[in-house]
């Protein structure tokens, strides 16, 4: 089963866009790699058409999407027609799922990438998500079960977050946005502890020697990490 800071396992596999070749296609990108239990099936489809909904937001932070069942191609592609043919959802509709949905029906791939969870379910894979850093290392891993959908503004945060923290070299706080103070987390990356527990370090505060924020606007986060100036803050 990969961990976080291992590489991400190497596939090659069908998909409704084509041939993927995971992550070797994706060099230079972040990508998340989620998986679903199975095609027509009501809460798969809420997250799929969310996920289509923000596939720009996400490209705006140079973020792909890549879907994944042990279901096959011709199902699939039945599934994604008759969502943009038939199906509504809070708002949404005539949605178009453009991403790639990988074909498992092997399960090799969802076996790779420890998907499969017995406990839950053995002949399906659970709701797992994983976000890959553009050098193709797995920077963070979310898993929920069959019954619940996912946060889709919690997977954004943790790409922005993820982003800010390698930009910047900081970590970010709990249930941090951007435009909220960030953590300076090794010492000595701005200032000695003495420098910033008497303030002397530009917008930096100290609450105690091993615990110190700095202001970064939102507009410096969102500059730093956007590829293309589309998407509201
Ligand atoms: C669903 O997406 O609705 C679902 C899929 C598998 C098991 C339970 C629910």
């Amino acid at each position: 089963m990969p961990r976080i800071g291992d590489p991400a396992p190497a596939f090659t596999a069908p998909t409704t866009q084509g041939e993927i070749n995971f992550p070797a296609d994706y060099q230079g990108k972040w990508v998340i790699l989620f998986s679903h239990p199975a095609d027509f099936t009501p809460v798969c489809t809420t997250e799929l058409m969310t996920f289509a909904s923000m596939q720009q937001q996400f490209a705006t932070y140079n973020t792909e999407l890549v879907g994944l069942s042990v279901d096959g191609l011709y199902s699939h592609i039945a599934w994604l027609r008759t969502i943009k043919d038939k199906i509504a959802f809070r708002g949404l509709k005539d949605v178009e799922i453009a991403y790639p949905v990988i074909e498992d029906v092997s399960m090799e791939v969802a076996k790779k990438y420890g998907m499969i969870m017995p406990g839950e379910d053995s002949t399906k894979a659970v709701r797992a998500v994983f976000v890959v850093d553009p050098q193709g290392t797995i920077r963070a891993i979310i898993y929920y079960p069959l019954s619940l959908g996912r946060n889709f503004d919690e997977l954004l945060r943790v790409v922005k977050a993820l982003q800010t923290a390698d930009h910047f070299g900081v970590a970010t706080p709990a249930d941090w946005r951007p435009g909220e103070p960030v953590i300076l987390s090794a010492p000595g990356s701005a200032g000695t502890a003495e420098e910033r527990m008497r303030g002397r370090m530009d917008k930096t505060h100290c609450e105690d020697w091993f615990f110190c924020t700095k202001e970064l606007t939102a507009e410096e986060v969102e500059s730093a990490i956007r590829t293309t100036s589309d998407a509201g803050l």
